[in-house]
């Protein structure tokens, strides 16, 4: 588990809003969807994927149906309970849904492939995420990621972001570039094999790494 307190601090955050989140429309469709077609033409029908910070689960009911299985975890029990709350009869079957925390080990590893999408630049702890992640991924595994990266934004949104943070509106948040995804993913045991900017925004990174052998 990340430290105690930042892992309180999650939960309560995002239980906190999950109901908001769940209610709020796909910032950008038609990247949302490109970024789906990317991540199915990466995997196999045999995967079996781990996704961390699933939020609601529609990305993980998205993928399911094109591989074995999808295990999808999230901090907060808010957003897993509606998660679950999508799994009727017409749902796929091969999805489960799991309060974990992004640092913890999760049952059914090793994983044949990763996904935290919007997530990591949530995470106090980042290289101690990814080494979680290859850790529970198979030699030669994927780490599937999109990030947002404020060091990117402008100086007005960096200055907004810790007052936002400070009164609660905003989550705690790490300030990330792309380029310091690529040194920590390095540092933590994976090759970097696209990075992408899908849609207009260009802070957002889409980045596949593979996790080495050794
Ligand atoms: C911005 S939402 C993104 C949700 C989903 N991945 C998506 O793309 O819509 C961030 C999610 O990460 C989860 N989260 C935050 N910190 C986490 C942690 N330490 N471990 C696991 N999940 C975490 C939150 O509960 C929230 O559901």
């Amino acid at each position: 588990m990340q430290n105690p307190i930042s892992h309180r601090y999650a939960q309560s955050f995002w239980d906190r809003i999950a109901q908001k989140y769940a209610r709020k429309p796909i910032d950008d469709p038609a990247a949302y969807e490109e970024k789906l077609s990317r991540v199915r033409a990466l995997l196999r029908a045999t995967d079996r994927v781990l996704e961390i910070g699933c939020g609601t689960g529609s990305t993980a009911l998205r993928l399911a149906p094109d591989v074995a299985h999808v295990t999808a975890t999230d901090v907060s029990r808010g957003m897993i309970d509606i998660a679950q709350s999508k799994l009727g009869p017409d749902a796929p079957a091969n999805v489960t849904f799991q309060q974990v925390d992004a640092a913890d080990l999760v049952e059914g590893h090793p994983f044949d492939a990763i996904c935290a999408f919007s997530l990591l630049h949530l995470i106090e702890d980042v290289p101690n995420v990814l080494d979680r992640g290859r850790e529970q991924l198979k030699p030669g595994g994927l780490f599937i990621s999109k990030t947002e990266c404020l060091k990117n934004r402008s100086v007005l949104m960096r200055a907004l972001v810790p007052a936002l943070t400070a009164m609660g509106i905003a989550p705690r948040v790490t300030f990330l570039s792309a380029g310091d995804l690529h040194r920590l993913l390095r540092a933590a045991g994976f090759e970097i094999e696209q990075t992408a900017y899908l849609g207009a925004k260009r802070t957002n990174p889409f980045i596949v790494a593979r996790r080495t052998a050794a």
